[in-house]
């Protein structure tokens, strides 16, 4: 320490001195009649100082200098001498005497008022105050007069290396790849030093590693560090830790140090091929396994880490490429094996299969260390399972015809069990799918027969179910769809299509067309439909009509000549014979009706049969009942007013011989007097009737009304 201490006081003399050299060179505005002089340093200075002095005042300068400087962390036991404060006034019979105020005046800086010495009195920090700002005056010792303006001077501190490197940011951690060439920049890192850095060499650091060779190096200036080996191996050893050091003053013995530690962690590269952990595999599988199943996992080991770890499995060659499938699983880095098509022990019962795992990210760089994957071998051994009966088809089309015999025969279905053992099959049929019964079939050989008659007209298909059942092991089962057609036969003798009524007009000419008609079957035939039209034999030769089959199948009636009357007949019916194509052919007779009615001259029908086609056209059934309750009316009161008319033929009608309706009217006009009355008793006592409740000379009127209201709200 002390040989540190003369070190650094040797620094700061050095610009002291030459500060003191270059004295006379400064060019001062101080004030021109009044001068001080600022003296610093050691007595030896101050006695040169004085020469000096003498030259100065020759020249009437004022301020020699204006400033000082003292040494930071003086660590003396007596106050360190800073500098003198000179005035060359003449003192003359006064004294003077030096006043000093400003920054620390009084507290770190003391001045002897008489002699113009400053001290400084206290331990002076650079890093925490640079410089200080005071102010000295030169005043009459006795009257404190000011002799002179005051003057402004500066204290500076002096830098000694009391300051440390340091790493404000460490602890630190970097990463580089594996595999790096040498002097594969890592990272780098700072140190601060508080110490002046303008002055001397106490914050001038160099760098350099502690800990940490030799795999990194530290340029000394910079600080960057770097790989010092070629090709570090993440696989060997993945992280390093450096320790760094910063030194001031050049690195020279004697500055100042400080350390931090840097962690290196080298990051994965693709510098590992996958490796199987075994060469042979062994898996075994029931061969009655469902699809997709996993039947085994093999895994490819590799080294590095993430995806340069990333393999994909692929089968590459052997027996069982088209049964099995391999599949890469990223979670698990491995592969796994899966049926892809359905195993039968009794055909094949092991296969081999040869799997390759390879690295999906391959770095170039490391290709030359040969193919980045790996091969191994995988058995399979399939295993007996008791498979349940399988079928000669999974689905069977039966067809019968419908008029098929109960009993007979309709198809036959097979089923075996595929196992060794081969246990024997009974056949049912799944009621659920035949709940009518229809079918039975034989359980020993799977004949299917006709239970109960069938009808195609009803229900064309009959899908149903049969379940195969191993004798020697009834959960083993099978189920397998029939779909029965029942195929048309022809049983169903065509007719018409609908009631038909056709309408002929008195003035149409012959061979108009009066009505067409067409014709249904049940059946369906293969090629489809074909109906002959024909009349009875003894109508062959119809004076009145004819009939002509249409192209589609249709017929139309025509008539044959133009003298038809409705007065004469009204109504005609035709019977006509249809037969369809069947073998043998169905037929049957339909009977048209034919209606007379008259048409207006462009053949537009407007009455048929009398009355009853007068009104039919537009008419609802209740207006014809109402028309009907009309006629009822007025028949009744006919046959009332007769019946009442020969009851009073002498004293109600004869009187005058007048029109029974000329008096009603009257009776009507002046009704209500007196003869109204009269009229009424006498009515009532010479006719017994009347009793009845039968009014003749009132009662007529009334009925009369009413019969006319009748028809005119029935009728109109
Ligand atoms: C029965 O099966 C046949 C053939 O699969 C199909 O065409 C038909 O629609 C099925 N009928 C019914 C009623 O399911
Ligand atoms: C033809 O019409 C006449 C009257 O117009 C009738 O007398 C005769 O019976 C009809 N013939 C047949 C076969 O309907």
């Amino acid at each position: 320490m002390p040989e540190r201490l003369a070190e650094t006081l040797m620094d700061l003399w050095t610009p002291l001195i030459i500060l003191w050299i270059t004295l006379p060179s400064c060019v001062y505005t101080a004030p021109m009649n009044q001068a001080h002089v600022l003296t610093t340093g050691s007595p030896l200075e101050l006695s040169r100082q004085s020469e000096d002095m003498r030259i100065l005042s020759r020249s009437k300068r004022g301020w020699v200098w204006n400033q000082m400087f003292v040494l930071e962390e003086f660590s003396g036991t007596e106050p360190i001498l800073v500098g003198r404060l000179h005035t060359d006034l003449d003192p003359g019979s006064k004294k003077i005497k030096y006043i000093l105020s400003g920054d620390g005046a009084g507290t770190i800086f003391q001045i002897n008022d008489i002699t113009g010495d400053i001290h400084a009195i206290k331990r002076l920090d650079r890093e925490e105050k640079a410089e200080y700002t005071l102010t000295a005056q030169a005043v009459d010792f006795e009257t404190n007069k000011p002799l002179e303006p005051p003057s402004e001077f500066i204290i500076k501190v002096q830098d000694i290396n009391d300051n440390a490197p340091e790493f404000l940011n460490g602890p630190y951690h970097a990463t580089v790849p594996e595999m790096s060439i040498l002097g594969t920049s890592v990272t780098n890192v700072t140190a601060t030093d508080a110490d002046d850095p303008v002055y001397g060499n106490s914050a001038k650091l160099v760098y350099s590693i502690l800990e940490g060779q030799p795999y990194f190096s530290i340029e000394p200036e910079t600080a960057i560090i770097k790989t010092a080996l070629p090709n570090m191996d993440r696989e060997a050893k993945e992280e390093y830790l450096v320790v760094i050091q910063a030194k001031d003053m050049g690195g020279h013995s004697g500055g100042l140090s400080g350390t931090t530690t840097l962690t290196v962690t080298l990051t994965d590269v693709n510098d590992n091929p996958p490796k199987f952990a075994q060469s042979l595999y062994h898996f075994s599988v029931p061969e009655d396994v469902v699809l997709g199943t996993a039947i085994g996992r093999v895994k490819a080991n590799d080294q590095d880490i993430g995806e340069n770890a990333q393999s994909s499995y692929d089968i590459i060659d052997g027996d069982g490429t088209a049964l099995f499938e391999i599949t890469s699983d990223a979670q698990a880095q491995d592969g796994v094996i899966r049926l892809r098509k359905p195993l039968d022990f009794e055909t094949k019962k092991s296969y081999t299969l040869k799997v390759e795992a390879a690295n999906i990210h391959i770095d170039p760089r490391f290709s030359s260390r040969g193919p980045f994957k790996d091969t191994a071998t995988v058995k399979i051994v399939v295993e007996d399972a008791d498979e349940p009966p399988v079928f000669s088809s999974p689905t069977y089309l039966l067809e019968v015809h419908e008029n098929a015999a109960l009993n007979s025969v309709i198809g036959q279905v097979t089923a075996r069990d595929p196992d060794i053992t081969s246990s024997p099959i009974r056949f049912s049929i799944d009621r659920h799918t035949d709940l009518e019964r229809q079918f039975n079939i034989n359980a020993d050989d799977g004949k299917i027969t006709l239970a109960t008659p069938l009808d195609r007209e009803l229900s064309v298909w009959h899908n149903i179910t049969i379940i195969a059942t191993e004798i020697r092991n009834h959960s083993q089962i099978s189920r397998v769809p029939v779909a029965i057609k029942v195929l048309d036969v022809n049983d169903n003798a065509p007719e018409f299509a609908s009631e038909y009524e056709g309408f002929l007009c008195e003035n149409g000419k012959p061979g108009q067309v009066i009505q067409t008609v067409s014709a249904m079957d049940k059946d369906d035939p293969k090629n489809g439909h074909f109906f002959l039209y024909s009349l009875l034999p003894e109508m062959v030769n119809n004076p009145n009509f004819t009939i002509k089959k249409n192209e589609d199948n249709s017929l139309s009636i025509l008539a044959k000549h133009n003298g038809f009357n409705r007065q004469k007949q009204e109504v005609y019916l035709l019977p006509i014979v249809i037969s369809d194509s069947g073998n043998p052919p169905l037929s049957s007779t339909s009977t048209l009706t034919i209606r007379v009615c008259g048409c207006s001259n462009d053949g537009v029908v407007q009455s048929c049969n009398v009355e009853a086609y007068v009104l039919p056209i537009g008419l609802s059934m209740g207006a014809l009942i109402a028309i009907l309750a009309c006629i009822i009316l007025l028949l009744v009161i006919v046959v009332l007013f007769v019946t009442l008319r020969r009851h009073k033929n002498e004293p109600l009608i004869i009187k005058d011989d007048e029109d029974l309706r000329e008096n009603i009217i009257r009776y009507d006009d002046e009704g209500g007097g007196e003869e109204d009355t009269e009229a009424f008793d006498i009515a009532t006592l010479q006719n017994p009737d009347g009793i009845n409740g039968f009014l003749p000379r009132w009662g007529l009127p009334t009925q009369r009304w009413e019969e006319r209201n009748a028809i005119q709200t029935g009728c109109v």
